[in-house]
């Protein structure tokens, strides 16, 4: 048997313990991240032997829940992946405005999906103030941000940070949209108005949108570095959902590593290549 196949082979046998022994279902993540992270736990034990990981996970829960939490990916930045964010501003914010202006509804509704601690959805409603500030409308807009960890929406809804996390923040936005407040930076109470945060595991399949949004009819949704997480039939299932919480017309946001799950499915064009803009078909 070939290393690969053994590899394969253990990592089954690991997903099987995990669900069997530990009721911990591991199974919807992808087969790679699945490698990564017992090869991280094993590093970790300085264990090079699957065999004897394998034993060791059988008579150890605490071992079980550090391996669980091993899945757990909260990195995020803001206006992380600058072409894309760069995209948003001169194109697909100013399309989705100038569309409410022309209809009766002047809301805009936007879900960042997998918001970690909130630099996603704060990138998203600094831009939206300001280009609505630029339009002289009445447009509003309302950002539904979810997550399935709760501790990363708590800090998000505090919406506290270091000035190394604001490298990437627009000139002129640092000064407009947060207060400095000793070592830290507050976002301004005029752009959390717009930002409610969520609880909202993206595999729970009973319902497609956030209940915080009620009816979902999203103008934008945004799901970055998220996806590559998942096998293939949970991203299809995630972006089933996300199509279905969409306006007709509306716009899908990926991470710009996760092009190619989004380009081979179906129910999106993609808008804007190389960036991961997608629009429902
Ligand atoms: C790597 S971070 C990305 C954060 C942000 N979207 C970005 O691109 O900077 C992934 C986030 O997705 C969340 N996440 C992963 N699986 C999820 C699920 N099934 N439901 C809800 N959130 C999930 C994680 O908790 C984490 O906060």
């Amino acid at each position: 048997m070939s290393l690969h196949n053994n590899f394969k082979k253990v990592t089954e046998n690991i997903v099987l313990l995990m669900a069997d022994k530990h009721q911990t279902d591991i199974s919807m993540y992808s087969d790679g991240l699945i490698q990564n992270v017992i090869e991280n736990r094993m590093a970790a034990l300085c264990e090079d032997q699957h065999e004897k990981y394998f034993q060791l996970l059988a008579v150890t829960p605490e071992e079980a829940i550090k391996l669980n939490n091993s899945f757990s990916n909260s990195y995020s930045s803001f206006y992380r992946n600058p072409l894309t964010f760069s995209f948003l501003y001169q194109y697909v914010l100013p399309r989705i405005i100038a569309d409410k202006v022309n209809s009766n509804n002047n809301e805009i509704r936007i879900w960042s999906a997998g918001c970690a601690y909130g630099q996603e959805a704060y990138s998203l409603a600094m831009m939206t103030d300001d280009l609505i500030k630029n339009t002289n409308t009445n447009a509003w807009f309302s950002i539904f941000a979810t997550d399935k960890l709760n501790a990363e929406l708590e800090s998000a809804r505090c919406g506290i940070y270091y000035s190394e996390d604001l490298k990437n923040v627009p000139h002129g936005y640092v000064e407009t949209y947060f207060h400095k407040k000793g070592e830290t930076y507050a976002v301004s109470d005029h752009i959390k108005k717009h930002v409610e945060f969520s609880e909202f595991d993206l595999l729970n399949n009973t319902t497609s949108a956030p209940p915080t949004s009620i009816f979902g009819d999203f103008d934008l949704v945004m799901c970055c570095n998220v996806l590559f997480y998942y096998k293939p039939a949970i991203q299809k299932m995630m972006l089933e959902k996300f199509n279905r919480a969409l306006t007709e017309n509306g716009f899908l946001v990926t991470g710009e590593a996760e092009t190619g799950i989004v380009n081979s499915a179906a129910g999106f064009r993609n808008y804007m290549s190389p960036a991961a803009i997608y629009r429902k078909r």
